[in-house]
C-alpha cells in the first residue's frame, strides 16, 4: 500500500485546516522526566492532537501531549504503557490510528524509530522550531462572513427543550442522535457559508446536516431514523473548518415545498464523562431576494441501490452509472461519499465522453472509515457526454446477507455532490428527485 498517496487523499472536510492550532512550545508542558523529541512531537501535533489533546476531544480516551502522557498506563490495558498501544494502533489493520487520516511513510518511520527505541525523552539541548498556528484558528461562527444576527443556526438540544443542552449519557460510548426541524425558509434561499459550532468538544465526533421531504418532528430530538431520501447538505469532522461557497455560487436550501432538516450528531463518549452537555451544531450565512448569488448549486445523489452482499464476503463491488441529462457544463464543488459500516473503499470517476478508458477521479477514499465521513471539495467540470461511475467496495464480515436500506445494519452507496447549475446531475429521462443512480 502506498501510504503517502493515501495521506494526500485522506484530507478531511472543507478547509486546508488540518494543521494544529495547539501551542507550538511543548517543552513547557513536559514533565520533569523529559520532553518529547522534536520530530515525534511534530508528527503527534499534525496527526493525533486534534483528538488526543488536553483534555482529549472527539471521543479520544487520553491526551498525547507530553512525554509523561506516552509513559502513562494505557486506559484499555493498565499492564501496557500508552506508547506500546501507540505502536500497536499505528499498525493495526482493522482500526488504525490516526482515525480518519493516514500517516505519511516518513511520519510512520519517525514514530517507529522512536517507539522501537523505547520512547526516550528529547536529548539535552535539542530545541524545536515553533510550529505555525495556521488557518485552523479561523474555525467557528465568529469567522463567518456574515454577522451573528444574520446567521441561521441549528443546534443539538434536549428533547422537548430547544434551548437546553443535550445530556450525552456517560455509558453511551458510540451514539448517534438526531435533531429535526421544519425548514425556516419560505422563499428561494442559498447557503453561502457554513461553520461548525463545537460545544462539548470532548465527546463530539462528527455531524452531518441532511435535508428530507419526509416529515419530521419540529424541534425533535432522539435516536436517528434516517429517511430513505435524506440528502447531505453539509458536514463537519475533526480537522474540518468553515466552508465557504465559491464567490458567485450559493447552495440551494430547501424552501418552496415542505421540507425538513436533520442534524445528525455522532457522539463518542468512550471516556465516560458524566457531565457531558452539548449544544453543537451548524451556523450558516444565507442569501435570498436581491442578495441571491448568480449560480445556485444543488445536491445531486450518485451511486446505486443494487446492493446485495452475501454473508462472509471479503470483497464485493457495487457500481452505479450516472448518465447526466445535460447540454451544458456542470461544475462540481464538493463530493460527500456515504456508505455504512461494511464499506471498505469508495470512488467516483468521471468517464470523459462516456469512455471507461478516459476516467478521471472525482473523489477516491481508498480506506473507508464509517466514523469519519467528510465532504471533499473539488472543482471538476462534467461536460455533455461524460458519465460518472461510482464504485463502492464492501467487506461483509457478518453472517447475514446485507442489502440496501437506511438502518445502520443495511448498506448504502451514495455520493452527495454539490453541482451547479440546477437541476445538477439527473439521469437522462429521469424524473423528480435529484438522483442520478442505477436502479
Ligand atoms: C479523529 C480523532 C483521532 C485522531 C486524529 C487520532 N485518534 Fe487515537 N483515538 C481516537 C478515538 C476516538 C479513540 C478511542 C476508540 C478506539 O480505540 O478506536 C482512540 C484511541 C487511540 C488509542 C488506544 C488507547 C488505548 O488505551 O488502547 C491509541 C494508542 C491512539 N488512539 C493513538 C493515536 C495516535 C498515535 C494518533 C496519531 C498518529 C491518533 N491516535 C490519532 C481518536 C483519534
Amino acid at each position: 500500500m502506498n501510504r503517502s498517496r493515501l495521506a494526500g487523499l485522506a484530507l478531511i472536510a472543507f478547509a486546508a485546516s488540518c494543521s494544529s492550532s495547539e501551542s507550538p512550545d511543548r517543552a513547557s508542558s513536559a514533565t520533569s522526566t523529559g520532553a518529547l523529541p522534536c520530530d515525534v512531537d511534530a508528527v503527534l501535533t499534525r496527526a493525533c492532537r486534534k483528538c488526543h489533546a488536553t483534555p482529549p476531544k472527539f471521543g479520544a480516551p487520553m491526551p498525547l501531549d507530553t512525554w509523561g502522557d506516552l509513559h502513562a498506563a494505557a486506559r484499555s490495558d493498565a499492564t501496557q504503557k500508552v506508547h506500546q498501544r501507540v505502536k500497536a494502533r499505528i499498525h493495526d489493520p482493522v482500526s488504525p490510528m490516526p482515525q480518519g487520516d493516514t500517516l505519511a511513510a516518513s511520519e510512520l518511520a519517525t514514530l517507529d524509530r522512536w517507539l522501537d527505541a523505547g520512547a526516550p525523552p528529547r536529548s539535552n539541548g535539542e530545541t524545536c522550531a515553533a510550529a505555525d498556528a495556521g488557518p485552523a484558528a479561523r474555525v467557528g461562527p465568529e469567522h463567518l462572513p456574515c454577522p451573528a444576527a444574520e446567521q441561521t443556526t441549528f443546534r443539538a438540544h434536549a428533547a422537548g427543550a430547544p434551548d437546553a443542552p443535550f445530556a450525552v449519557p456517560a455509558d453511551s460510548g458510540n451514539l448517534y442522535q438526531c435533531f429535526t426541524w421544519k425548514v425556516p425558509w419560505t422563499s428561494e434561499t442559498q447557503a453561502t457559508a457554513f461553520a461548525p459550532i463545537i460545544d462539548d468538544g470532548r465527546v463530539v465526533h462528527h455531524w452531518i446536516l441532511y435535508s428530507t421531504a419526509t416529515p419530521q418532528e419540529e424541534g425533535g430530538a432522539g435516536p436517528c431514523k434516517m429517511p430513505f431520501d435524506a440528502t447531505f447538505l453539509s458536514g463537519w469532522a475533526p480537522g474540518g473548518g468553515n466552508r465557504d461557497m465559491p464567490p458567485d455560487v450559493g447552495l440551494a436550501l430547501p424552501g418552496a415545498e415542505p421540507r425538513w432538516l436533520i442534524l445528525q450528531l455522532h457522539y463518542w463518549n468512550v471516556a465516560g464523562y458524566t457531565d457531558a452537555r452539548d449544544r453543537s451544531g451548524v451556523a450558516m450565512c444565507t442569501a435570498s431576494g436581491p442578495t441571491l448569488r448568480k449560480h445556485t448549486a444543488v445536491v445531486s445523489t450518485l451511486g446505486s441501490l443494487a446492493i446485495d452482499l452475501p454473508p462472509k464476503s471479503a470483497r464485493v463491488e457495487v457500481s452505479g452509472m450516472c448518465t447526466p441529462d445535460t447540454q451544458q457544463d456542470l461544475h462540481v464543488i464538493s463530493a460527500g461519499p456515504h456508505m455504512h459500516e461494511l464499506g471498505a473503499s469508495f470512488k467516483t470517476e468521471i468517464l470523459r465522453g462516456g469512455d471507461p478508458s478516459k476516467s478521471e477521479v472525482l473523489v477516491d477514499v481508498p480506506r473507508w472509515d464509517f466514523q469519519s465521513q467528510a465532504l471533499y471539495p473539488t472543482d471538476k467540470i462534467v461536460r455533455p457526454g461524460d458519465k460518472l461511475r461510482t464504485t463502492c467496495t464492501y467487506a461483509n464480515s457478518t453472517g447475514q446477507r446485507v442489502t440496501f436500506g437506511e438502518r445502520t445494519e443495511d448498506e448504502m452507496c451514495f455520493n452527495f455532490v454539490a453541482v451547479w447549475p440546477a437541476p445538477g446531475l439527473v439521469n437522462a429521462g429521469g424524473k423528480g428527485a435529484l438522483r442520478c443512480i442505477d436502479r
